[in-house]
């Protein structure tokens, strides 16, 4: 087992952890003068006057960012502080109890894991996480960490919670594109909803390493709690990263692969990544919302015409994971596969 939260502090950046100089975080410009709009969903109560304007705003930032932040979105903050809470926990809990959800089989539902290699140089993320499958929660609740003591009852109320964001968002975007309210409410988001927690420790020297490189969201949508403590995710836009602002209690929302296939490409997943820091862990909980393995994938027909044509064929999900899986190396380029 091999975790960076492992409660040493490292002073330099071993070799593994080095990424070759073109792959470097400065290689690319990043501009903090540009910050994701943020959309206030007032309290969840869409009805009304102001139902026309957050589908609107939603709509445009999707357009021009793919990502975009809710506050005021209905899930109750203290669940949110809860769910960041036990993360926080788990992460510093003593390694021997760690060693007990450790594990770098992919196929296991819930298990605990460090620095994915990104290529086969083996240079590592500097990265642990918890990836697990969280919903239906009946299901798979009795797989999930039962250290720290909360940690399955307060997930088991986040995940449901998030879910009914997602609903409501999918229901907006729908909306915002002239397809039936609740197009995306079947299959489309009708799988597993998978959650990845991530903690980024401190690292001595961040301009060497990434926390993740860049890449596009494979699924649905992904609605992203993050700690307030550091920055470190960016999103490209115009050719630069833009740092996602940390805001208390807000999610981070934004477009996997199957989004923009089903929209024709008006709603757009866009590259993210996520940088290190020097003082303090960095910790985010991403709720990936997943079409059913089975559910058949193409762009909605009121969305095509004679001057629209499709831009992607139709597969199943299934057939995309197993394309995505195949392109390893080159997943930037998958979508070209579905043209
Ligand atoms: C992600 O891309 O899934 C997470 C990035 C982050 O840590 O904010
Ligand atoms: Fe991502």
């Amino acid at each position: 087992m091999e975790l960076l939260s492992s409660g040493v502090a490292l002073q330099t950046v071993p070799e593994k952890y080095i990424f070759p100089a073109h792959k470097r975080p400065a290689k690319e410009l990043v501009d903090s003068s540009v910050a994701l709009p943020v959309i206030d969903l007032r309290g969840g109560r869409l009805q009304g006057d102001g139902r026309d304007e957050i589908v609107r705003e939603i709509v445009d930032a999707g357009k021009q960012f793919g990502f975009f932040q809710v506050v005021n979105h209905g899930v109750p903050e203290q669940l949110i502080e809860h769910m960041v809470g036990v993360s926080e926990e788990l992460f510093n809990m003593p390694v021997e109890e760690k060693a007990k959800y450790y594990s770098d089989d992919p196929s296991i539902i819930c298990r605990l894991g460090s620095s994915t290699p990104y290529d086969q140089n083996g240079i590592r993320y500097w990265r642990d996480y918890l990836k697990l499958v969280c919903y239906p929660v009946e299901e798979f609740m009795h797989l999930w960490p039962q250290k720290p003591d909360k940690f399955r009852e307060v997930l088991a109320k986040y995940i449901v919670e998030v879910r009914e964001l997602a609903d409501k968002l999918l229901r907006l975007i729908a909306e915002g594109l002239g397809l039936e309210q609740d197009y995306f409410s079947g299959g489309f988001s009708g799988g597993q909803t998978q959650m990845n927690v991530n903690y980024y420790p401190p690292c001595p020297d961040p301009s060497l390493t990434l926390g993740l490189l860049p890449h596009c969201d494979r699924h649905l949508i992904t609605l992203l709690v993050q700690g307030t403590a550091a920055r470190g995710l960016q999103a490209k836009f115009e050719g630069k990263w833009i740092p996602v602002e940390p805001i208390r209690n807000a999610f981070v929302v934004n477009f996997g692969h199957q989004l923009e296939i089903i929209t024709n490409g008006v709603l757009r997943s866009v590259e993210h990544r996520a940088v290190t820091n020097t003082s303090v862990a960095r910790l985010s909980i991403a709720s990936l919302i997943m079409p059913k393995t089975d559910c058949l994938i193409a762009p909605a027909k009121s969305l095509i015409n004679e001057h629209n044509p499709p831009k992607y064929k139709s597969f199943t999900f299934e057939e995309f994971l197993s394309a995505y899986n195949a392109a390893a190396a080159n997943r930037e380029g998958v979508l070209e596969y579905f043209k």
